[in-house]
């Protein structure tokens, strides 16, 4: 595959979207084409979700395993003939979070409606859907008048994109463009829901928290973390395979910052160039450690330049990434998901 990959910006000079060249997007994805687009959580590389031929140039263009099924993104109240939901127990959860949670960083798995082509669900009966809290990627999927296909817009196994600029360091020449509508507002992957079994599981903890998920049904949210992880092989969603979201270099997560410090004087010991992806809080103890990415102190922050530090610091030559833990509540349990994964 080699095309001339056109990059646009999404949003004018005074804020407003561009609509001309969220068009052009919009023709591509009719075409058949593949067009990246910014969302909150992180960029995806979209196709016409109703083409199973659109959809196989992602795979091809990732890189990604056939069986790793791929989300649809929706922009209205349409989404529902999408999924199967005769079942009343699974759409009366379907339906309360879409109206609280849509449009965000929620990803709902539901039986599969007819129109969704089997290699978008790699085959599975289910289907997952998520209608993007952005406002360049809703225009886009109104504009295109299709639902899209779009798995993070990375090649497979690399950390998502989130920034337009990490899209093109992965797939320039593989896709057809990309619309850049800036950094991601939260930075990691949506939460992907199972609600096709008996208890509403995490498949995946991602931006929108367990406790919001508890408090929209009334009722616990397992994290299906053990359940996978003994199951990847069989189980058709790589996205929860151990090494996935990573960086180049080895990645390790230390347990605090006296315990960084130490990794990184005994790394450096033996001429390895350590790179510490650290929060402002633990810059004072790291002044001329270098190379450094400094994220923001708050969960939030860290989310947000996570994936960033981690480019960042292959790029400038880490063969080691040093971090330290995070709390698992709200958005740590999603960051210490990828920390783990990242360091597998
Ligand atoms: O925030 C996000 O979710 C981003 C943006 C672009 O929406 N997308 C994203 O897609 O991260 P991807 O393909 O990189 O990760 C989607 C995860 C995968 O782990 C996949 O296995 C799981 O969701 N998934 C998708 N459809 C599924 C299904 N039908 N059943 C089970 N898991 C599914
Ligand atoms: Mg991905």
């Amino acid at each position: 595959m080699n095309l001339d990959t056109q990059l646009l910006n999404a949003f004018l000079a005074d804020g407003a979207l561009a609509h001309e060249n969220i068009a052009r997007a919009a023709e591509v994805i009719r075409a058949g084409g593949l067009a990246a687009f910014p969302t909150e959580t992180v960029y995806g590389l979209g196709a016409n979700a109703l083409s199973a031929d659109a959809v196989a140039k992602i795979f091809a263009a990732k890189q990604r395993p056939l069986n790793d099924p791929i989300i649809a993104h929706v922009a209205d109240d349409g989404w529902e003939e999408l999924a199967d939901l005769r079942d009343p127990r699974v759409a009366a959860p379907a339906r309360a979070l879409a109206r609280a949670c849509w449009p965000g960083p929620l990803t709902l798995v539901l039986p599969r409606g007819r129109r969704i082509p089997a290699n978008v669900t790699a085959g599975l009966d289910k289907v997952g859907l998520r209608m993007p809290a952005h406002p360049v990627a809703l225009a886009l999927i109104r504009a295109s008048g299709v639902p899209i296909a779009a798995p993070s817009a990375n090649r497979f196994g690399h950390t998502s994109p989130t920034a337009a600029a990490h899209v093109l360091d992965d797939l320039r020449g593989r896709i057809d463009l990309v619309l850049d509508g800036g950094p991601a507002r939260i930075g990691v992957e949506s939460t992907v829901l199972d609600l096709t079994g008996e208890t509403p599981q995490i498949l995946r903890p991602g931006g929108l928290s367990r406790e919001r998920l508890e408090e929209v049904l009334a009722r616990p949210v397992s994290i299906g973390q053990k359940q996978m992880r003994d199951q990847h092989e069989a189980m058709p969603a790589p996205g929860m395979l151990e090494r996935h979201y990573a960086p180049g270099a080895k990645f390790i997560v230390c347990k605090d910052l006296p315990d960084l410090l130490s990794q990184r004087g005994a790394f450096a010991a033996r001429g390895l160039r350590v790179g510490l992806l650290i929060t402002r809080g633990q810059s004072a103890a790291c002044a001329g450690l270098s190379p450094q990415f400094v994220m923001g102190d708050a969960l939030a922050e860290i989310a947000r330049e996570l994936y960033a530090g981690m480019r960042a610091l292959d790029a400038a030559g880490a063969q080691v990434i040093l971090i330290t833990q995070v709390e698992r509540a709200g958005l740590g349990e999603a960051i210490a998901d990828r920390l783990r994964r990242a360091s597998a």
